[in-house]
């Protein structure tokens, strides 16, 4: 098997390609002085199982016209099988109409990808599990919440942090069971029972957000399920994009009388001035994955990356 990358994260596809043991192979990107690309395959792949990463974080679009000539290139060149691995699928959570007269921008990219001759999806954490539905080929959609739940429970063990540590590995130490899971809007709900059942049932409760469509305001002042004063909690969501969904969270949880707040969410997309705001929030500590490459200008003290490479592999070998 060979793997090939676009060029939006192309450190998970050189971890994946490592754990399958497979080749990273070459791909000539190239940009010309209009900002058009021109792809090549620079191998032979005649009849053969290949896989193409990209994720297509920001700039959205750029990178999908990347995948999509990659995928035509391999095909071009006479692959049998292309698996496209798309971490973090873009355009996701435009997958209807919201108001009269909208593009459904999801449907267009999967027609897209499905015409150019991509055979398989390899993808994680959708914004909702209906996604997989809109799509005429296979896909398979994986999750980022066993990791988390392995990580929590790792955190958790005898050996790792000194007691009175300011950090993840203290609340835990200090509070085995003593955190409420939040999912920060309703949408998430299905999410955190499932992380709830992973860690032994864990309480959790859920925030009633509202986002101004046309602004893109966040706005919440309600939470349903367990309580969540004097608790340490930890956030969970599927992606966290500008960072007004978790500093809305963090600011009401406060309130709500919660103490510690951690993070955990599967994609970074970190547009605009996320890394600051995420910085200065409440939240102790913010985990998420390399689904999106975070380029060192966007790192901030408290952010933690957790490696999503065997989970992909895993699933590719099938
Ligand atoms: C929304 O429903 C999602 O689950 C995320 O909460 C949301 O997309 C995060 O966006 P932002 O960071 O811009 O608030």
């Amino acid at each position: 098997m060979k793997v090939f990358s676009g060029s939006s994260n192309k450190p998970l596809a050189k971890k994946i390609a490592q754990s399958l043991k497979a080749d990273f192979s070459p791909l000539e990107i190239f940009v010309f002085p209009d900002g058009e690309r021109r792809v090549r395959v620079e191998e032979k792949v005649v009849d053969e199982k290949v896989v193409a990463v990209q994720s297509t974080n920001i700039p959205a679009d750029t990178n999908y016209m990347e995948l999509f000539f990659i995928v035509d290139a391999l095909k071009r060149s006479g692959a049998s099988i292309v698996d496209a691995v798309i971490p973090y699928l873009g355009y996701q959570r435009q997958d209807h109409i919201f108001r009269d007269g909208e593009a459904v921008s999801l449907e267009v990219i999967i027609e897209t990808l499905e015409a150019v001759g991509v055979d398989r999806i390899i993808t994680v954490d959708l914004h909702s599990v209906k996604i997989p539905e809109l799509f005429r080929i296979p896909i398979i959609h994986l999750s980022a919440l066993e990791l988390f739940a392995e990580e929590i429970k790792k955190l958790s063990g005898e050996n790792f942090a000194a007691p009175g540590a300011n950090n993840l590995k203290s609340l835990i130490l200090n509070h085995k069971s003593s955190f409420t899971l939040v999912s920060p809007d309703m949408g998430g709900i299905r999410r955190i029972k499932i992380l709830s059942e992973l860690l032994d049932n864990t309480p959790w409760a859920t925030i009633e957000k509202n986002r101004d469509l046309v602004t893109g305001s966040v706005t919440a002042d309600k939470i349903e399920g367990s309580d969540v004063d004097g608790k340490n909690v930890i956030i969970v969501d599927d992606m966290i994009s500008t960072g007004k969904t978790i500093v809305t969270a963090c600011d009401l949880l406060e309130k709500r009388g919660a103490r510690d707040i951690y993070v955990f969410a599967t994609h970074a997309v970190f547009s605009k001035e996320a890394p600051e705001i995420l910085q200065n929030s409440r939240a102790k500590e913010i985990f998420v994955t390399d689904s999106i490459f975070v380029p060192e200008e966007k790192h901030f003290r408290k952010l933690r990356i957790l490696s999503i490479d065997n989970l992909i592999a895993e699933n590719l070998k099938s």
